[in-house]
């Protein structure tokens, strides 16, 4: 038996056959689309590594199975530039060094993203580290990360006042 998934990806229509309705989305990404800047971390939920963007909120891929997700609009890492140009986020972690090994990191920025979007980011550093808590840095990148999330924050902020 087959179960088919409609999905956008990264704004691009794909049509999947699944033949086992337990594939996560995190393994389709990977494994199917080939879209490997999602990380597996742990698996189930702990760690955040799998964040992506699902119709603009953030998720863990592992824990969601792909089939319930037909006509859902996903974005990943890969999905976030726009050609040679850098999402704000990603140039804010560059800029704060928020990365060492880099492991965690686009699950960290898809996770900010989302973050920003829901208008949950604020410029409080206590409130970003609780909204970025569910995404874990064996690094401990925290600092630059959370200044990261500040600095993404203010200048999407300001690119909104100004359009
Ligand atoms: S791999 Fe999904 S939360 Fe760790
Ligand atoms: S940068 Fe290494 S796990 Fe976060």
């Amino acid at each position: 038996m087959n179960w088919t998934v409609r999905l956008a990806v990264n704004g691009e229509p794909r049509t999947l056959a699944l033949d086992d309705p337990r594939v996560t989305l995190l393994d389709l990404l990977r494994e199917r689309l080939h879209l490997t800047g999602t990380k597996k971390g742990c698996d189930r939920g702990q760690c955040g590594a799998c964040t992506v963007l699902v119709d603009g909120r953030r998720i863990n891929s592992c824990l969601t199975l792909a089939v319930s997700l037909d006509g859902a609009a996903i974005t990943t890492i890969e999905g976030l530039a726009q050609g040679d140009r850098l999402h704000p986020v990603q140039e804010a972690f560059i800029a704060h060094d928020a990365l060492q090994c880099g492991f965690c990191t686009p699950g960290q920025i898809m996770s900010a993203v989302g973050l920003i979007n829901e208008g949950q980011a604020g410029d409080d550093p206590e409130r970003v580290r609780e909204g970025m808590s569910g995404n874990l840095c064996r690094c401990s990148a925290y600092v630059g990360i959370v200044e990261a999330v500040r600095d993404a924050q203010a200048t999407l902020t300001d690119k909104e006042r100004a359009a």
